[in-house]
């Protein structure tokens, strides 16, 4: 696996890499798991040759949010990464991304105006502006990223349509410890007593996707599965809400494509998570 981290570099390995084939991209921000490595893994299926990106985004960051503390492990990354058959990693610098006199944001409307979008302000346009320069920096052919973040998805799809970049997007399903609880590379901010209570969220979201497939009211079953989250001891619940998959606009009863979305805060952690309907 080749490690490159200017646009320089970065150019000349996928100028080689895009000759000899089809190109997958897999950006992440690092502190590499299981669900980062199924990425890689279903990368390798749809193209060619596989790069992966590791840059910690400042712009995606809210002032109060978890930046200084993010995990970084660069070593123990690209040894997965090499491991996991990627042929690329372009680990950039801040200065590369944004170089003096950076000027300019994305904003995509509607798909990220609520949710995510109401709970951190600013997130989406940081992580539409760096999806757009990791896209148009190494010109992948299809892009992967986890379902995991289900609206960052949906924002990303939006964007790329809106822009008409030309990758194809592709999304995975969320890969999860034996337990339910969804990888995360915040799950590693948790004591081992919160880690227990974080199983509540899988769990809140399963209980209230079965009472809806049952024929429950909607809003019964969400403020069923709110009282769950509390009484495991989170302290916040930003959203536990029922969507339509494509708009993400909320649903007060059942319709078309459906995901049931939760955002909690357990001690100091904030947890997302979602499942189909
Ligand atoms: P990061 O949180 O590192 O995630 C990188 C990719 O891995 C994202 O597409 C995310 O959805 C996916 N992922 C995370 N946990 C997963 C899981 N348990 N199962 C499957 N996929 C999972 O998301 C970001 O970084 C950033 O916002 C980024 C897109 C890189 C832009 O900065």
């Amino acid at each position: 696996m080749q490690i490159v981290r200017t646009s320089e570099e970065l150019a000349l390995a996928t100028g080689q890499l895009r000759r000899d084939g089809t190109l997958a991209l897999v950006p992440t921000m690092g502190a590499l798991h299981a669900g980062h490595m199924k990425l890689i893994e279903e990368a390798r299926a749809r193209a060619n040759s596989v790069a992966a990106s590791i840059f910690v985004n400042p712009l995606q960051f809210g002032a109060n949010e978890d930046l200084g503390r993010y995990p970084r492990r660069e070593a123990e990354d690209a040894r997965m990464l090499e491991g996991a058959g990627c042929d690329l990693l372009w680990m950039p610098s801040i200065t590369d991304i944004y170089p003096e006199g950076f000027a300019t944001k994305i904003h995509v409307g509607g798909v990220s105006e609520r949710w995510e979008g109401e709970a951190r302000p600013g997130h989406f346009d940081g992580v539409a502006t760096v999806v757009a320069k990791l896209l148009l920096s190494v010109r992948p052919d299809v892009a992967l990223f986890g379902e995991k973040d289900f609206q960052q998805l949906a924002v990303i799809r939006a964007m790329v349509r809106d822009l008409a970049i030309p990758v194809a997007i592709a999304g995975i399903p969320t890969v999860r410890e034996a337990d339910g609880l969804a990888l995360s590379s915040r799950n590693s901010y948790l004591s081992s007593e919160e880690r227990a209570k974080a199983l509540a969220i899988p769990k809140a979201l399963s209980s209230a996707r079965d009472a809806i497939k049952a024929g429950n009211p909607v809003a019964a079953a969400l403020d069923a599965s709110k009282q769950a989250l509390t009484d495991a001891g989170f302290n916040k619940i930003d959203y536990l809400a029922l969507v339509d998959a494509d708009t993400l606009e909320p649903l007060g009863k059942p319709a078309g494509n459906m995901r049931l979305i939760a955002a909690a805060t357990i001690g100091t952690t904030r947890l997302i998570d979602n499942v189909l309907v």
